[in-house]
């Protein structure tokens, strides 16, 4: 837990223009003439050349890369065109994966500029789309996972309900999670997430914001807003949504547990659940929570203009929010049984005709099976896709 101490930098960033300059800019070295660029103090530089930043980041990206992008691929493909009965969980699920491998499109670009010592060359305009999709895929994210785990205590706590299987409800609810996302992010194109530094001679894309007026760090766009966005992103769009994914595990939970040690099926499903259940907290432990309680605490010090000790620790938390598109393809797995038979196919690189010809095998010996136990007495075979 020394992270603290190892990545312990100042934050101070600032941008000196040629027309503001006050005594209070003690603490920040370097004088600049009219070309707008931003002097850092020395810590924060020594940062941003930092193997933290250069190197540890980029591969954290490069797995996230790597895996994220088959696995959501492939996600999508098949809540698309390979599941044949499709059910709330699979639309919210199929939406999850599409958030991610929106995100993950993008990383290239993030990789080549962390390599490149941090030295952003691709423009504004581009930097700003990496963000909104970064801040977008994560809060998308939250609400897909809060709406399939509310979706898996309704069809176990109300098997029998019609609104289990209610697609119209999935897609309204899918549609209004993209519309609001897509308007949320807006702040974020708002203002300028680009800043270019004098030393090193780099130009960054959101690790440094830039305050025009440090005796009045709240007058800059690129301190109020943001401020604003995730103050009420990770009260609304992060707290909520954790508050009733836990009701909902809990309920799911004692639902399951009604059902007595004997039912093998329900056994089966609570084992299912508990993985589920397991899945989402380390996603939310690892990349939701760090990362939002850090966002607030961050622009919550800028606002007040007081040093962020923790901006090393900071800026990990937000890397390490991007490993949910690498956590959500384990959710597919124990969610979807479409899914699971795909990634093991693929895994043992079966043909699909192989495939389907173990299937109609498979499925003649299931049934005679079935016919078995049905003699004896027990056992009930059950789908996990619902
Ligand atoms: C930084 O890079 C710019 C763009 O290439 C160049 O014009 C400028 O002279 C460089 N400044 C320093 C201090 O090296
Ligand atoms: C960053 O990129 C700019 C533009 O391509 C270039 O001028 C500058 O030298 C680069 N800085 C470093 C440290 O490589």
């Amino acid at each position: 837990m020394d992270l603290k101490l190892l990545f312990s930098l100042l934050l101070a960033l600032c941008w000196f223009s040629a027309t503001t300059s006050s005594p209070e800019r003690r603490g920040f070295i370097g004088q600049i003439g009219q070309d707008k660029s931003v002097v850092l103090d020395k810590t924060a530089s020594d940062t941003l050349k930092s193997p933290l930043t250069t190197v540890f980041f980029p591969l954290l990206y490069i797995v996230v890369f790597v895996v994220g992008l088959p696995a959501n691929g492939m996600a999508v493909w098949v809540f698309l065109f390979r599941t044949k009965k499709k059910y709330p969980s699979s639309i919210y699920m199929a939406n999850l994966a599409l958030a991610d491998l929106l995100f993950v499109i993008w990383l290239p670009l993030k990789i080549s500029y962390h390599v490149n010592g941090n030295n952003w060359t691709y423009g504004e305009p581009l930097c700003k789309v990496l963000m909104s999709f970064f801040y977008g895929n994560m809060y998308c994210s939250i609400l897909f996972i809060a709406c399939l785990s509310v979706q898996r205590y309704w069809v176990v706590a109300h098997p029998m309900s019609v609104q289990r299987k209610n697609n119209k409800i999935a897609v309204g609810v899918t549609v209004a999670i993209w519309a609001f996302i897509w308007l949320s992010t807006t702040p974020l194109y708002l203002y300028d997430h680009t800043a270019k530094i004098r030393d090193p001679n780099i130009t960054t894309c959101h690790d440094v914001s830039i305050i025009q007026d440090l005796t009045d760090p709240f007058s800059s766009q690129s301190i109020r807003l943001p401020f604003f966005y995730f103050i009420f992103m990770a009260t609304v769009v992060f707290f909520i949504p954790c508050i009733v994914i836990v009701v909902a595990y809990i309920r799911l939970l004692k639902v399951l547990g009604e059902g007595g040690p004997e039912d093998s099926s329900s056994g089966k499903n609570r084992h299912k659940v508990v993985v589920l259940i397991v899945i989402v907290l380390v996603t939310f432990l690892v990349c939701f929570l760090p990362s939002n309680i850090m966002l607030v605490m961050h622009y919550a010090l800028l606002k007040d203009g007081v040093e962020n000790n923790g901006y090393g620790f900071y800026i990990s938390t937000l890397c390490l929010a991007s490993l949910n598109s690498i956590l959500d393809p384990f959710i597919y797995y124990f969610v979807s049984d479409d899914f699971r038979n795909h990634v093991k196919n693929t895994l043992l690189c079966r043909s699909s005709r192989t495939v389907e010809r173990e299937k109609v095998s498979s499925s003649s010996m299931k049934y005679s099976q079935k016919k078995k136990l049905l003699v004896s007495g027990s056992g009930t075979t059950e789908s996990s896709t619902v």
